[in-house]
């Protein structure tokens, strides 16, 4: 081929595949080109076109993985080869997913990409277990925040202790592994030792599991009972106002998937 394609930037949701837009749904059963991260499910990808050209870049903590800029390199290469590229992402893909990081990148060398939004973890996983992020009784203000602040060395550090004044609900991405001082540092910051807090694993998928606890006692509960990535943490009132009653059945799929062994070489 010799015009370039569109690449979409594409939120698969948090796992459950009814999650899905419809708009997503569609790009799967069209593309001849899919780059996904691990936080999708593995039956999302039977959804494509038996040639269409399968990518994994899956990262997580601990694993060595394919790195950014031969994220990006592929998906450009993908662009000038391929009609229909779709880079699949967890979740939404602009909410700590580097999904406008691979959009500049591409835009600025005059690949046509479009971001398809996508139900993020942080909203649904909670929902998953019947905690509402935001509730009339429990304050006005919720905060999207992550707890692995130094996947990219180039963000300012998060003031913990400003944000236990500045919001009445925490919505932690990637908490668990500095989780005993993200408490520590919201308790210094004015947060009760009994404010009530979550933890969602696996929220929507095989294998989902969730604690609630008490600031104070959050990351000794969550070592105690074996939590472990993805998760999400809620804290807040929030987490009081929880109607399990609502709380959908998570859905029969795998999620995350194995994390590629070999790194791919940039190629531009
Ligand atoms: C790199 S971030 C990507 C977030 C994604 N863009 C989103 O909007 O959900 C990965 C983190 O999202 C959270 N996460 C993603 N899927 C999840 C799930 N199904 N259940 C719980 N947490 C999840 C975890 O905190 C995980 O470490």
């Amino acid at each position: 081929m010799t015009e370039s394609g569109i690449v979409y930037l594409v939120g698969s949701g948090p796992g459950d595949p009814d999650l899905l837009t419809l708009k997503a749904h569609r790009l799967l059963q069209r593309c001849d080109a899919l780059v996904h991260d691990a936080l999708v499910p593995m039956e999302l990808l039977e959804l494509v076109p038996e040639d269409c050209a399968v990518h994994a870049v899956g990262k997580r903590r601990g694993h060595h993985s394919v790195p950014q800029p031969s994220t990006n390199a592929l998906l450009l290469e993908l662009a000038q080869t391929h009609r229909c590229v779709v880079r699949l992402k967890g979740g939404d893909p602009f909410l700590f997913g580097r999904g406008g990081e691979e959009a500049a990148y591409l835009a600025k060398r005059g690949v046509t990409v479009e971001v398809v939004p996508g139900v993020t973890s942080g909203i649904a996983a909670p929902a998953y277990v019947g905690i509402p992020v935001t509730h009339r009784r429990a304050g006005s203000s919720v905060t999207f925040v992550t707890g692995h602040e130094e996947i990219d060395k180039g963000r300012p550090g998060v003031d913990w202790q400003a944000l236990a004044a500045a919001s009445d609900g925490l919505v932690i991405y990637m908490g668990l592994h500095n989780l005993a001082r993200i408490c520590q540092e919201l308790q210094a910051g004015g947060l009760a030792a009994t404010t009530p807090a979550a933890i969602i694993q696996q929220g929507s998928v095989n294998g989902q599991k969730h604690l609630i606890a008490t600031l104070e006692d959050l990351a000794e509960a969550a070592q105690d009972q074996g939590f472990s990535a993805p998760a999400i943490v809620v804290i807040g009132e929030v987490v009081e106002h929880r109607v399990p009653a609502c709380a959908p059945l998570p859905a029969p799929v795998t999620m995350p998937q194995p994390i590629p062994r070999v790194a791919l070489t940039p190629t531009s």
